[in-house]
Formats: C-alpha cells, sequence, structure tokens
C-alpha cells in the first residue's frame, strides 16, 4: 500500500471483529511504531500488549469509567450517557482482540539538570505519539482498524492502567490503542479544516 493511501484511509475504528491477531502482526505493528523518531534517541517507549481475556476485560472497564467521565465533562446529557453505556456493553464499541497501551520510562534522560525534566518529558510523549501514528498506518496497510484511547490518560484511570500492565510510576501512560479487524466498512472521517486554512506561511 502506498503511503498516501495509508494515510488517507487510516481512521478511527471503535468496532472490530473477533479474529484474534498473531502474535507476528502484533510484533510487526510494533517494528514499524519503533522506527519513528525519538527524542536525543532515547527510545524510552513500552508497548504493553493486553491479550488475555481478563487483561482485556479490566482495561476495558477502564475505558468505560473514562468515556463516561468525558461525556460528563463535556456535559451531555444523561440519554446520550445510557446510549454510550448500550454501544460498549451491548454492541460492544471498543470490544477488541488485542490493546496496545504505550507506555514512556521516565528514568531514562539525556539531559542533565531540572530546568530540562519538563521538556524532556515533553518529548518522550511526543516521541511515543510519533510511534504510535507509525503503529496506527502500519495496521491500516494489514487491513486492520485502530483508534486513539485518551480517556484512560484521565486523574485516577492511568494509575490503574499502569497497574494492570505490572508497571511502577517511573511510566506513564501516552495512550492506548485497541487494535482489531473492523467490524464494519471503513469509511475515514472528513476533516472540517483544509491545508489553507491551518497553514500560514511567513
Ligand atoms: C490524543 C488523542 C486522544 C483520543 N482519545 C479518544 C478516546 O478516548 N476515545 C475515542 O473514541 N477516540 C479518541 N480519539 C480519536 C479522535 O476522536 C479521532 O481521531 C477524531 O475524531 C478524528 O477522527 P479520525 O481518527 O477517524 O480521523 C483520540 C485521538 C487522539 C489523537
Amino acid at each position: 500500500m502506498e503511503l498516501d493511501e495509508a494515510i488517507a484511509r487510516r481512521t478511527s475504528v471503535r468496532y472490530f471483529d473477533e479474529r484474534p491477531l498473531s502474535e507476528e502482526t502484533i510484533l510487526r505493528l510494533v517494528e514499524s511504531a519503533i522506527r519513528a523518531p525519538t527524542a536525543s534517541g532515547l527510545e524510552n517507549w513500552l508497548f504493553v500488549v493486553f491479550r488475555s481475556e481478563e487483561a482485556r476485560k479490566k482495561l476495558y472497564d477502564l475505558i468505560a469509567e473514562g468515556m463516561v467521565e468525558y461525556y460528563r465533562a463535556v456535559n451531555l446529557p444523561e440519554d446520550k450517557m445510557e446510549k454510550l453505556k448500550s454501544r460498549m456493553y451491548e454492541e460492544g464499541m471498543y470490544r477488541a482482540p488485542v490493546y496496545i497501551a504505550v507506555f514512556i520510562d521516565r528514568r531514562v534522560r539525556f539531559l542533565n539538570g531540572r530546568k530540562f525534566d519538563e521538556v524532556e518529558f515533553i518529548w518522550s510523549v511526543e516521541s511515543a505519539a510519533m510511534a504510535i501514528q507509525n503503529l496506527m498506518l502500519k495496521a491500516t496497510e494489514l487491513g486492520l482498524g485502530t483508534v486513539y484511547i485518551g480517556v484512560t490518560n484521565f486523574q485516577g484511570i492511568e494509575e490503574k492502567v499502569r497497574e494492570l500492565a505490572g508497571l511502577d510510576e517511573n511510566y506513564y501512560l501516552v495512550g492506548v490503542i485497541p487494535v482489531g479487524y473492523p467490524r464494519d466498512e471503513v469509511r475515514p472521517r472528513k476533516r472540517r479544516k483544509g491545508s489553507t486554512d491551518v497553514v500560514k506561511f511567513v
């Protein structure tokens, strides 16, 4: 698949079929992920693959908790909340054969001095986000769907995901990516803005 096609076809997929993913496929995705740029060459990312039934169920409940919190934070009415719950618990939204939680290890540092603490943390998150995009594009090429779950970063939830992954507070969660074969036909979402709306030449 040409790069342009992968970029154009990638879109958030929230419903998956039950077909499992082989370990080989997961490793191919991670191999693409770790080709991303990484600030100071740190490579301080960690890809935790949730694949057992038990681990996935626990993570799923945390995604649900985060989504409810998100809906509340944007003041969605109660009936929308019920719809969300039925989409999740009855229709299986976000239920995937595999979830890849991407963490960074805060201990890995390149720059000396407190002055650089924040910028190096941000660089690490940015590097992991670039890795996630590579992973998503590779998944598209392999006919797989993905979606970036950010709500698991909410306070109180992020720690629980970290604990499920068996990691201590040296690790920070960048995102959770459900991965699987799309249940339905994939239709990329349009953008509201075109390139000329978001470009400024100076
Ligand atoms: C950092 C980040 C966090 C996101 N968090 C969520 C999330 O928690 N739940 C969700 O359903 N989608 C989430 N998304 C997906 C966006 O909603 C989606 O990318 C956007 O609506 C554009 O649609 P598209 O990806 O299909 O082009 C997130 C995307 C990003 C980049």
